[in-house]
């Protein structure tokens, strides 16, 4: 089951944080103040639960134009290549569709572009470092 909240006094949102830290900041080493930047009041939040249980999580920002800016998406350590991914983001493109949002961009770590890949996004220019760790931007048109 999917769960959408926008901001963070909501229940959704402590569930995605708890993962966010289990990945980015425990296991990937990321700063929690990096981690944690501000924009998540302003954002909307998902969590794909698997019962009760959170599995999966990403976070969607809108800009003016009908972009989306996804970022923090993360499947927990023992969920992960069981497709779980695949579906948490075949419903994030099905969200911004709904919303008539137009493109969908993100910053992809270099090990997760062949996921990307294979659900339709497309590498954009060169790579860069973010938190230490390389990255390349993708983008999806709806
Ligand atoms: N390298 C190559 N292909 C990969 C891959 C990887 N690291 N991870 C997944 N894939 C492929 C799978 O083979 C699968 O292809 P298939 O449909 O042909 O079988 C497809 O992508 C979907 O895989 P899925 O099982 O849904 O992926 P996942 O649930 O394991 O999630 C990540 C993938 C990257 C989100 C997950 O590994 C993760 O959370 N990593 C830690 C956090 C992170 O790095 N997030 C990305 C930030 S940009």
């Amino acid at each position: 089951m999917y769960k959408w909240e926008t901001g963070i006094d909501n229940k959704v949102y402590e569930d995605a944080l708890q993962l966010r830290k289990e990945v980015f900041v425990e296991e990937q080493n990321v700063p929690l103040e990096e981690e944690i930047d501000g924009k998540d009041e302003k954002a909307l939040h998902v969590v794909l639960y698997k019962g009760n249980q959170p599995v999966a999580t990403s976070r969607l920002l809108s800009q003016k134009d009908g972009t989306y800016i996804l970022q923090r998406f993360a499947v927990s350590k023992k969920h992960r290549r069981q497709g779980l991914g695949k579906r948490l983001l075949t419903e994030i493109i099905n969200k911004v569709q709904e919303k008539n949002g137009n493109y969908i961009i993100l910053h992809a770590q270099d090990h997760a572009i062949p996921f990307y890949e294979n659900s339709g996004f497309q590498v954009e220019g060169e790579g860069f470092l973010e938190a230490s760790i390389p990255h390349h931007t993708m983008g999806y048109e709806i």
